[in-house]
């Protein structure tokens, strides 16, 4: 990776820019007393809760709680890494990046996004073009999907045999050798390199930016595994990427809310009922930098699971990772689905309106972790309270402490019929 920033230079940046010149370049401000207003950027509203003090070199929104200096705004709004961010701002300002030679930059990856985006490129003409994508063509019309949902995924199509693509794009050993590090070629034991998704339709996942970063690929029939994805590469991090977050936010830049699937196709499927807004973690459970990025994105989360006893232990740990993020600023939420469907098959079924009341009745975090927990004790004994506040107690103490922190506390409290005082996880 890049080096690190030294702090002096970051602490010199922001004392050289103004917040107010920044964010004003982005946003329409008028000036209101010593403050400047706007509509919010980060959440729908109608009158501007969105505030940018000169003199604190912060903004702050009222509404849904977003806040930070010059360096954050760019992070949110332009959805940069916080090195990025730190570039333009510096590049606006006119000054050098400091090179660190201690810790000196990692490897230039823009090869390898390029090398990625040729692939995608390639791989949606197939779909269009190549001679034996009809069945391709033809698994997804089954599917319900519209030419313009396949567009707006970027979907398409890796044909048979072992050497396709690394005909087309290696060229010679060094193109060969990206294509291998983008995680588009396997390699045989004897060292002979191959195509790594042969026969597949190629759904591209993109990162925040809308680059390219790996692939999925799905088999058409019921040949073994249904999914492939790109191996952990330089530029993909299973645990981190969220597919669908960029295709959602070229939908609509403020977000209400955002739904976390499970599949690939569920996000497409829900995009082309009339719910743009669902992302999906890639074939893992969803961790803390999953939900960094997620609350980052939107002000209310719900959580789609199968209603199964695996789909509530699912639920269960996505709960567990989100408890230390958890302030009570976003609305997380979980919606368990009928035995037997999954988000793709239900929105068929009963359209965006069936979905969306079932939406409006997911249940809140704070349900789920009382009822989680109550199941497992018996309250009308001093023993079953008493066994609830300690179940209780390690999960709360997680929470950063906000009045919402305090709410919870306040019911754990009344469960267990205790003065909330005598909850160690309330001590400060
Ligand atoms: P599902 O089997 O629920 O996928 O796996 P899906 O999206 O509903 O697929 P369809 O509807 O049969 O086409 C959920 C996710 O788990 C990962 C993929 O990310 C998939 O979208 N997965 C699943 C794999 O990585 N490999 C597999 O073999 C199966
Ligand atoms: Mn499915």
């Amino acid at each position: 990776m890049a080096g690190r920033i030294p702090h002096e230079f970051i602490d010199d940046l922001l004392a050289r820019v103004d917040i107010v010149d920044v964010i004003s370049r982005r946003l329409q401000l008028r000036k209101a007393g010593k403050e400047f207003q706007a509509r919010c950027p980060f959440h729908d509203e109608k009158t501007p809760s969105f505030t940018v003090s000169r003199e604190k070199q912060f903004y702050h929104c009222f509404g849904c709680g977003a806040h930070g200096s010059a360096i954050g705004f760019l992070m949110e709004y332009e959805r940069l890494g916080f090195r990025e961010a730190v570039e333009e701002l510096a590049h606006q300002a006119g000054v050098e990046l400091p090179l660190d030679d201690q810790a000196p930059r990692g490897p230039d990856l823009t090869p390898l996004y390029e090398t990625l985006q040729r692939a995608a490129d390639l791989y949606r003409r197939q779909l269009r073009e190549h001679p034996s994508s009809r069945a391709a063509r033809d698994y997804l019309s089954r599917r319900g999907l519209s030419d313009e949902i396949i567009e707006r995924f970027g979907l398409g199509y890796a044909p048979e045999g072992w050497d396709f693509l690394r005909e087309r794009l290696g060229h010679d050993r060094d193109a060969q050798e990206r294509l291998a590090q983008a995680g588009l070629l396997a390699e045989h034991e004897q060292g002979r390199r191959y195509d790594r998704f042969r026969d597949r339709i190629m759904f591209p996942i993109r990162d925040q930016r809308g680059r390219v970063i790996g692939f999925g690929g799905r088999v058409l029939g019921d040949q073994r595994p249904k999914y492939l994805n790109s191996p952990e590469t330089a530029l993909f991090h299973k645990g981190q990427a969220l597919y669908g977050l960029y295709e959602t936010h070229q939908q609509r830049r403020a977000l209400d809310r955002l739904l976390i699937v499970e599949g690939y196709m569920d996000v497409i499927a829900l995009a082309q009922f009339g719910i743009p807004y669902a992302v999906a973690t890639l074939g893992t459970a969803t961790t803390p930098e999953h939900l960094r990025r997620l609350l980052r994105s939107a002000p209310e989360l719900i959580f789609c699971f199968d209603g199964d006893r695996a789909g509530r232990e699912a639920a269960w740990k996505a709960l567990q990772t989100a408890l230390p993020q958890a302030t009570g600023q976003q609305q997380i939420r979980f919606l368990f689905l009928p035995e037997g469907e999954d988000p793709d098959t239900l929105v068929r079924r009963e359209g965006r309106d069936g979905l969306e009341q079932r939406l409006a009745a997911a249940t809140p975090l704070s349900d789920v972790l009382f009822e989680h927990l109550t199941r497992q004790v018996d309250l009308a004994s001093a023993e079953g309270r008493a066994r609830l506040a300690a179940l209780a107690e390690p999960l709360l103490k997680d929470l950063p402490p906000s009045l919402y922190k305090q709410l919870l506390l306040d019911r754990l409290a009344e469960l267990a019929r205790l003065p909330s005082r005598y909850l160690p996880a309330a001590q400060p």
